[in-house]
Formats: structure tokens, sequence, C-alpha cells
């Protein structure tokens, strides 16, 4: 097992800020009408995965640096529920700690409860998410792709692209479980980034999809991969068949008529629209089309979206004009990271989903001004609810997590939680995960 150095680090080293209200953000936000925003923290390094305790301190993964919390003031009302385990991803495994939301302290040695997991690839991404089923407790681990396009993805033996679940020891296993013996949920999703149970069908996972970069697939042209692939929500039914969810082979069209002239073959087709890039002579565009072979997905975002984490909204037994709408009960929140190479840029948002889904979503919060886009703008990754229905998002590249709700924001106060948190020597954290990695 990896050491853990576990250490309570003094104030001065630790720049992140817990903002007054008022704050403004690091580039200007629009948000959608009825709803506000606001800069809770920021100075932040690379703030990524997000989560509340028991006692709704927010808690979240600082790439490289570890996890911190953040405490509401008292009079924020908490409840108390004082015993829990961390789940972190590392590169290869899962660790687990034992913590206390009383004190956001972890305590111990970390355990190693999950090893074998493909440690390198393109996007070393672990997105984990706790399920309880019966008295059983099990943990759902993603995996992404080698390389951008990779052909290994197809065989669910590669451990890539895909989902596996494990059951949870009682205790920590004496030897951790093994990746490559676990349950294969699904596969041929390029990148789980993030994935959600639906709230009322406990056997149904969404799961959102980043298309690959296809600028170097032949006969494809510029013109063209500026607004394709789309990037995907993946529906995918637990306990039948395992389905081939279609990477590396195939991918979803966004605009079938980005290049009328020099992609003219596309223009026939439609949004959603199953395509093949062509690897395999056998894996062609009818093929793809089969979903048979190939299970499309159930909702097409926008190219280069790039979405990172989906929520589903519960809402509390009593909402007030801080939680969001109780008519949005039921309905999925998506966090868009934004283009890296679009013109003009795209996504910076995060996106309401109303379910059942429909073929429409619409901006929450957006980057006001695109053109400037990534440049100081909120680029959202992580996404949790708290108990009394508000929505925190973190955004890396700025160093800020906002709080996101309607009809009025909250002005309660947090305290920084200098006291601690989960933070590893460096050179041990370097290959934390960077997508949402941790559950509670
Ligand atoms: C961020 O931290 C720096 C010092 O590390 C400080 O000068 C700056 O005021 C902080 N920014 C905010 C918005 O708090
Ligand atoms: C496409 O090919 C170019 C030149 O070989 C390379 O620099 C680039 O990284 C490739 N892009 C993708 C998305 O694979
Ligand atoms: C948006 O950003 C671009 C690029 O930084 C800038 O040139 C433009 O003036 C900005 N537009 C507005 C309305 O601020």
């Amino acid at each position: 097992m990896r050491a853990a150095l576990l250490a309570l680090l003094p104030l001065s080293v630790y720049a992140g800020t817990v903002q007054p209200p008022g704050i403004p953000f690091k580039a200007p936000v629009t948000v959608a009408t009825g709803f506000t925003a606001r800069v809770l923290f920021s100075n932040l390094t690379t703030p990524r995965g997000i989560t509340l305790d028991a006692n709704q301190n927010v808690l979240v993964v600082e790439r490289g640096l570890g996890v911190t919390a953040f405490s509401p003031a008292p009079r924020w009302g908490i409840q108390v529920d004082d015993e829990g385990h961390l789940y972190v991803s590392t590169a290869g495994q899962v660790l687990v700690y034992s913590y206390d939301a009383g004190s956001k302290t972890v305590s111990g040695e970390a355990c190693v409860v999950i090893s074998g997991i493909p440690p390198d690839g393109d996007l070393t991404t672990h997105t984990l998410q706790l399920q309880k089923e019966g008295n059983a407790l099990k943990l759902l681990v993603a995996t992404g792709p080698q390389t951008n396009i990779d052909p290994t993805a197809r065989n669910p033996s590669s451990g890539r692209s895909q989902i596996r679940r494990f059951v949870l020891p009682a205790g920590c296993p004496a030897t951790p479980l093994d990746w490559a013996t676990a349950e294969i949920l699904v596969y041929g999703i390029r990148n789980p980034g993030g994935f959600a149970f639906h709230p009322t069908l406990s056997n149904t996972l969404y799961v959102v999809e980043n298309g690959a970069s296809i600028d170097n697939v032949t006969d494809l042209t510029a013109a063209f991969v500026n607004d394709n692939p789309a990037d995907e929500i993946n529906r995918v039914h637990l306990g039948g068949h395992l389905k081939f969810f279609g990477f590396p082979d195939c991918t979803t069209l966004w605009n079938p008529t980005a290049d009328p002239t020099g992609d003219p073959q596309y223009t026939t087709l439609q949004r959603g629209d199953q395509i093949s890039l062509k690897l395999l002579p056998e894996r062609d565009d009818a093929w793809c089309s089969d979903p048979k072979n190939n299970v499309p997905p159930a909702l097409t975002l926008q190219a280069h979206s790039v979405p990172l984490d989906i929520k589903f909204y519960h809402p509390p037994k009593k909402t007030t004009d801080k939680s969001f709408p109780r008519s949005l009960h039921g309905d999925a929140v998506v966090s868009f990271h934004g283009s890296f190479n679009r013109s003009p840029p795209t996504g910076y948002g995060v996106v309401h989903v109303p379910f059942p889904l429909s073929d429409t979503y619409d901006f929450l919060i957006q980057a006001t001004n695109l053109t400037s886009c990534p440049g100081k703008c909120i680029r959202p990754v992580g996404l949790a609810f708290s108990n009394d229905g508000r929505l925190f998002v973190s955004s890396d590249s700025s160093g800020e997590v906002c709080l996101n709700c309607c009809p009025k924001f909250a002005t309660d106060t947090f305290v920084n939680s200098y006291q601690l948190s989960l933070r590893r020597n460096r050179r041990d954290i370097e290959r934390i995960d960077n997508r949402v990695p941790v559950s509670l």
C-alpha cells in the first residue's frame, strides 16, 4: 500500500479564501431568470470533485493537493452523524479513510479497498459512486481510455472506458478487491466523467460522456469537427446483458450540416444519429446505427460542451426561497467544463436537463462572454446538492466554488476549515484523480 501522509497544515500555506456575499466572479456569469449565483470560495487550487458530508460541510478535491473541508457557520442548521467513510480514487486505487464530519478530520491509515485500476491513459479519471442495495454497500468506479481514440476499449477485458461495480467488504480487506474480477456494468463509454442513479428507477444509471477529438479522422474537415461529435448523456439499465455504447468505433452527430460542401455524406442524417469512425471495415455506419450493436445516447449535448458531472434534484421536505424550486423535482443538472478547441467557444456553465428527457436543456449559469473563454471563465466540474436544496459547483481553472439556487441566494457565511483536510505529500497526490473522485 502506498503510504499516505496525513498532516494538519497551518493556515499560512493555504490560499483558499471564503468570500463574503457580493464578491464578483473572476469573469462575469449570466444566470437564468429566477436563479442566483454567488462565489463562496475562491483561490482554491483547481477545485474538481465536490460533495457534502452528513453535517453539510462542503468537501472539495483540490487537484494535486488533497481534499479540503469547509464548514457552514453554526447558524446554518446542521445534523450530527459523526461517523463515516471518505472514498478517494488515485490513478490505480480506491482508498477509504475514516472520516469524522463533526471535527472534519480523517483518522488512521488509508485502507486500499480496490487496486489494479488501469492507472495510465489519456484521461486517468475514476469517478466513484456508492450504491446501497439491501444491506450491501457497493461502489461503482469508472475508467477512461488509454488514448483519445482507443481501439483496446472495444474489448471489455481492457478495463478501459467502462464502469465496474464492487461489493464493499465490512472492514478493510486484507487484500484489496481486484479491478480485474469486478462486475462490468457497461463499456464503450469513452470517458464516464460523471454518473448518477435516477431518483426513482434505482436500476437506471445516467452517464455523461465526452466525445473523442476527431480532428484526424480521414475525410472529416475542420468545419465538420468544429461542431461534431456530440457529447452525450447515456442511459444504462443495470442487470440486463452487458451493452456496448460505441467507443471507439461509433460516435454521435451533433450538426450533420456543419460542412455541407466538405462533408456532404452526413447532410441527410439527423442530430443524434450514430456514425462510424471507420476503424474496422465491418463496423461501418450501418453497424453503428443498429442499436443491437451500439446503444445510442439518451440525450445528445452540443459538441465540445465537455460534460463532467450529473446530479438529480431531490427537493428537501420543505423548500425555502433558497432552494431550487420543487418543480424541478427529478430533473438533472450537468456541468459543462467548456470547449478547448471550438470557435467560438461553447459550454462553460451548468445546465438544467428536464426529465423525462426531451431533446432540450437550458443553462442555469454560463460565462457571459464566451469569446473570452477559457481566460478567467467559470469552468464547472463537480456538482453537489445540499440537504436544503442548493447547488454547489466547483470551477477548476478559476479556482472558485459557487452556489446556485433560487430565487434568493443564501447569505449564510462559511468558515474555512483549515483544521483539516486530507492532504498528502505532493508526490503521492500528483496522480490523484482529477474528476469528481470523491464520494461520501
Ligand atoms: C488570493 O490569494 C492571494 C494571495 O495568495 C491574495 O493576494 C488575494 O487577495 C486572494 N484573492 C481573493 C479573491 O481572495
Ligand atoms: C492530429 O494530428 C496532429 C499531427 O500529427 C497532432 O499534432 C494532433 O495532436 C492530432 N490530434 C488529435 C486530436 O489526435
Ligand atoms: C469578450 O471577450 C473578447 C475577447 O477577450 C473581447 O474582445 C470582447 O471585447 C469581449 N466582449 C465584451 C462585450 O466584453
